[in-house]
C-alpha cells in the first residue's frame, strides 16, 4: 500500500504505514527478536509499507561511545536483514541520517508537557535515583520517539509491552498538535503488541524483564551466542522443582516456568496454550533440552549469517544510505507541511523543506 503524495490536512484517511525501531545499544536479544524483529519481519511479509530504524539518536540519551555506537548501528543492520527483513521490501536506515525526525522531534518538544514526560516509567527506572544527572535528552526521549513514528504519518508500530506507555504519548501529542492547530493532520497511531514474545523475561528472575542492560549475561540470550551457549544459559535458566502442568492457568505464581513456555511458543509459533498442553508432565530436564534445542535451531542460521554481513561494513552503510534515502523521501514533505502548520517562514532557496511553504 503507498501513501498519498499530498496529505490532506483536514478529514484525512491515513493509509496503513508501520513503524518501528531499535536502539542500537549493543547485542540483539532474545526478547528483542520474538517482541520487535520477527513481528516486523511478519508484517513486512504481509505486504504492508514497512519502515524499520536503527534509533541511533535516541542511544545517545544515555552514554555510548562512539566507535562502539557505530559497531552496533551496523551489527543491527545485519542483525534485521539476517532475521529476515529486504531492504528492498522494507525501508531499512539509521535514524540520524534523516533530518526529519530531530526537526520534528524539537516541535513535540514544544507539544509535549513536562507532566506526561513526568509520568513515563521508563524514565524513572533508566534516570535511577539520581534524576538530577540524567540527560535532558533521557527526559525528552518519549517526544523523540513521536516524532519517528509521526513523521512518517505511521499508522501501526509493532512493538513490546515495555513501549505501551510510550505510544499512549504519541497518540497524546498527535491528538494535542491536531487540537492546538485546528487540523487533522497527525493520525491517532495503533500499537501492536501480540503474540507471545511480547514481554520476554530474564532467565534468571522471572518477574524481571529480559534485557541489554542486565549485569548478567545468563539472564539473557543474545542473537549473536553460539549453540553452546544458548543450550547452556537454557540449561542454567532458573526453574521450580515441579513438573509442567496441562494447562496455562495452572502455572500461575511460576513465572519462571511460564517464561520458558513463552519462549517455546515465540520460537515455534506454536500458541502458549498447544505448547503447554504438548508437554505437560515433562520435568524441566526434559523440557529444557527441547527449548534450547528448538533456540538453537531458530537462533543460529541468524547469528551466522550476521556474522556473514559483518564482514562487508561497505554493503551495509550502502543499504542504510539508500534507506535513509526513501525515508527522508516520505518524511521532508510531511515536516514541511507542519512547519508550515507550525507557521515557520520557509525561504531559503534551495531548502529541503520549501515544497511545504504556502
Ligand atoms: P528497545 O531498543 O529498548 O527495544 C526494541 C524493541 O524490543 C522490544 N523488547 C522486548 N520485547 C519483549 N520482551 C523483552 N524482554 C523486550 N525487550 C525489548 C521493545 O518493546 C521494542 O519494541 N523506545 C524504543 C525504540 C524506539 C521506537 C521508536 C520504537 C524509538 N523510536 C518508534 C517504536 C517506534 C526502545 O527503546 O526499544
Amino acid at each position: 500500500m503507498t501513501a498519498p503524495k499530498e496529505a490532506p490536512k483536514t478529514g484525512a484517511v491515513h493509509p496503513a504505514r508501520v513503524f518501528s525501531g531499535i536502539q542500537p545499544t549493543g547485542n540483539l536479544t532474545l526478547g528483542n527478536y520474538l517482541g520487535a524483529v520477527k513481528r516486523f519481519v511478519e508484517m513486512q511479509n504481509s505486504g504492508i509499507e514497512t519502515i524499520y530504524c536503527m534509533v541511533d539518536l535516541h542511544a545517545i540519551t544515555t552514554w555510548q561511545d562512539p566507535s562502539d555506537l557505530k559497531r552496533a548501528t551496523r551489527e543491527l543492520a545485519a542483525g534485521f536483514i539476517a532475521s529476515g527483513l529486504d531492504p528492498k521490501k522494507s525501508i531499512l536506515f539509521n535514524q540520524s541520517q534523516v533530518a526529519a525526525h530531530a526537526e520534528l522531534g524539537w516541535i513535540f518538544n514544544c507539544v509535549s508537557r513536562m507532566g506526561w514526560l513526568n509520568r513515563m516509567t521508563q524514565f524513572k527506572d533508566k534516570a535511577g535515583k539520581n534524576r538530577e544527572a540524567a540527560s535532558v535528552g533521557l527526559f525528552a526521549y518519549p517526544n523523540l520517539m513521536a516524532a519517528d513514528i509521526l513523521a512518517y504519518r505511521a499508522t501501526h508500530v509493532p512493538v513490546g509491552e515495555d513501549q505501551k506507555q510510550h505510544l499512549e504519548l504519541t497518540r497524546d501529542i498527535a491528538a494535542k498538535f491536531n487540537n492546538d492547530f485546528k487540523v487533522d493532520f497527525f493520525p491517532i497511531t495503533e500499537p501492536v503488541i501480540e503474540g507471545a514474545g511480547t514481554r520476554v523475561m530474564s532467565l534468571r528472575d522471572g518477574t524481571k524483564k529480559m534485557s541489554k542492560s542486565d549485569p548478567s549475561d545468563m539472564s539473557r540470550i543474545n542473537l549473536t551466542d553460539d549453540a553452546d551457549t544458548i543450550a547452556k544459559k537454557i540449561r542454567k535458566a532458573k526453574t521450580d522443582p515441579d513438573p509442567l502442568p496441562d494447562n496455562l492457568e495452572a502455572l500461575e505464581g511460576r513465572a519462571e516456568a511460564r517464561n520458558l513456555i513463552n519462549i517455546y511458543a515465540g520460537l515455534s509459533g506454536d500458541t502458549p496454550d498447544k505448547v503447554i498442553a504438548d508437554h505437560a508432565g515433562q520435568q524441566f530436564g526434559q523440557f529444557k533440552p527441547e527449548l534450547a534445542e528448538l533456540a538453537v535451531a531458530k537462533l543460529s542460521p541468524i547469528s551466522a549469517e550476521m556474522a556473514r554481513l559483518m564482514n562487508d561494513v561497505t554493503e551495509i552503510d550502502r543499504l542504510l544510505g539508500d534507506g535513509a534515502d526513501r525515508a527522508a523521501a516520505i518524511a521532508d514533505p510531511i515536516v514541511a507541511e507542519v512547519y508550515d502548520i507550525v507557521g515557520m517562514v520557509r525561504s531559503r532557496t534551495g531548502n529541503r523543506h520549501t515544497e511545504g511553504n504556502k
